[in-house]
Parts: structure tokens; C-alpha cells; sequence
């Protein structure tokens, strides 16, 4: 595996790869690296003939300042990880490769209701930054294929439109891959890491409240569903931020349900300092 550290050197070389008619795949992280991370990399693996991963713990997505100093960094681990993946390339810049220019935002990117709704309500500014960083990473790699874990539904829908919004629609192909869980359901994720023994005993219990909506859905009025499963998490010690019921599609809340539009359940809640999130496909 190849590591550049900055941008030039990554563009040139990219550059070069994509001219000889090599096709180029990308996983964009934040590092400490799991397995749904590694299935993305084994996604890009087989159908691209580079795969990039990029590691940068992106300052300006975290609303919370304490979340950024306490998000995981694991680099001598995760670098082991991606070379037994078979990783061909690891950019992993520093913030001022990222923003020569500062933090502050440059542009403001349109991703309409998408900003109001559940993460975008939640976490202000969040898909903003994601959107910064996406876009840089972008230019940087120029990917004909772009990987995304499905865990963070909200996201994935932000990318794709940031993707028509910057004018890589043509470019780049976005591959939404399914979440990988632990054994007992728990959606994988970097900030499990976080978790005490008894908050990583109960913290499954979101996925648990995400399979018991799909279970007792039933056409009709939703609100007494919700409630159940939001009291389930709340039972446990969960300070719930949302759990909602919504269209597959658009994220739009649904009250009431008529048997055939296509929902998502998703879910976020803190168990003590660590927030987690969670979604399920209902139908
Ligand atoms: O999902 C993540 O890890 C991040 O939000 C991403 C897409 C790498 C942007 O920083």
C-alpha cells in the first residue's frame, strides 16, 4: 500500500493510474477502522483496479467540540488493517492539507430539507462539513466508483447530492453498501469503541427498537409505535435525540402509513457521552 499525505502528490499520481485506464475506487473514513469499513474496501476491491481509503477526521462535521477530541485514532492499526485488505492507496492528510485556507466554510452547498431533518436537525452545520471535506476529497481522487456504508442512511443521501450538486454525476458512481453488525445486532461503528462494558451490553438495544418497528408495523397511524420503541431505549438509560419513522426515499417523517410506501426506521441516541445511530429498511 501506497501513503501520501498530500494532495498534489496524490492527484499526480492518480492522474498517471487513470490514463494507463486503471479504474479508481474510494472509501472516504475517519479511521479506526472496522470491518464495515473493510467490506467497503472489499467492495471497491472487486469491481475497480485501485482502491483509495482516506483517513481524516474532519474538524468542521463535528458540532460538538468534546466528540471530536474523543473520536478514536487508531493510525498504526488501521494501516495494518488496510494492507491485509489489500488496500492499494492511503491518503491521510493533515487538517492544513485539507484547508489550506482555514476552517471556515468557502461555500455553502444546497441540500435543502435534507439540513432540517433528523442528523441535519440534530447536529447544525454536520452536513455542511461533510460536504467540505467530500467535495476536497473528491478533487483530490477523482473516483470512478465512491463506496458508503448504509449506517449512515442520511449521509449517503448528502453525498449523492452533493455528487449532482459539484457536477460528478457523470464521474462517479455511488455504491451504498449495507451495514455490517456485531453478533448481537449492534450497527458497527468507530464510536463503539467508547462504550463501557455495561453501555456496550445495552447498546444493542437500538437495533433491538429498530426490529421491533418493523415488526409490528401495521398500515395506519404510527405514533404509538414510535413510542413504544423510543420508551424501549429510554428504559435502558438512552437520552434519545430521534427515533423516526420515515419515507425511504425523501426522509420525510411519516405519521401514519397506507401498507406501501417505502420506509426507513432510524435512530439516535446517546448512551452516556457516546452517540450512536442506527436505521432499518422497513418494507
Ligand atoms: O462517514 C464518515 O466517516 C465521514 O462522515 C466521511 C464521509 C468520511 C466524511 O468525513
Amino acid at each position: 500500500m501506497i501513503l501520501f499525505k498530500r494532495t498534489t502528490d496524490l492527484h499526480k499520481y492518480l492522474d498517471a493510474q487513470r490514463q494507463t485506464g486503471k479504474k479508481i475506487g474510494f472509501v472516504p473514513t475517519m479511521g479506526a477502522l472496522h470491518d464495515g469499513h473493510l467490506s467497503l474496501i472489499r467492495q471497491s476491491k472487486s469491481i475497480t483496479d485501485l482502491t483509495v481509503c482516506s483517513i481524516f477526521v474532519n474538524p468542521t462535521q463535528f458540532n460538538d467540540p468534546r466528540d471530536f477530541e474523543k473520536y478514536p485514532v487508531t493510525p498504526d492499526q488501521d494501516i495494518a488493517l488496510l494492507v491485509a485488505a489489500g488496500c492499494d492507496l492511503l491518503f491521510l492528510p493533515a487538517v492544513s492539507e485539507i484547508y489550506p485556507e482555514g476552517l471556515q466554510p468557502t461555500m455553502q452547498y444546497d441540500l435543502g430539507r435534507m439540513e432540517t431533518l433528523l442528523e441535519g436537525k440534530f447536529r447544525p452545520g454536520h452536513f455542511q462539513g461533510v460536504c467540505q471535506v467530500v467535495h476536497r476529497l473528491l478533487d483530490s481522487v477523482m473516483p470512478g466508483d465512491l463506496f458508503l456504508g448504509q449506517k449512515d442512511y442520511q449521509q449517503c443521501m448528502v453525498i449523492t447530492r452533493l455528487i449532482e450538486l459539484i457536477g460528478y454525476k457523470e464521474k462517479t458512481r455511488v455504491h451504498i453498501c449495507p451495514t455490517l453488525r456485531e453478533t448481537d445486532g449492534l450497527a458497527m461503528s468507530s464510536r463503539n469503541r467508547r462504550l463501557g462494558t455495561t453501555e456496550r451490553a445495552v447498546a444493542v438495544t437500538i437495533y433491538q427498537a429498530l426490529c421491533f418497528i418493523r415488526e409490528e408495523l401495521r398500515p395506519g397511524d404510527l405514533a404509538r409505535l414510535k413510542e413504544m420503541a423510543r420508551k424501549q431505549l429510554a428504559s435502558k438509560g438512552f437520552r434519545v435525540d430521534y427515533l423516526e419513522i420515515a419515507d425511504a426515499g425523501r426522509l420525510d417523517p411519516c405519521p401514519s402509513w397506507d401498507g406501501k410506501q417505502k420506509l426507513v426506521a432510524l435512530a439516535a441516541a446517546f448512551l452516556g457521552e457516546v452517540r450512536l445511530i442506527d436505521n432499518l429498511p422497513l418494507n
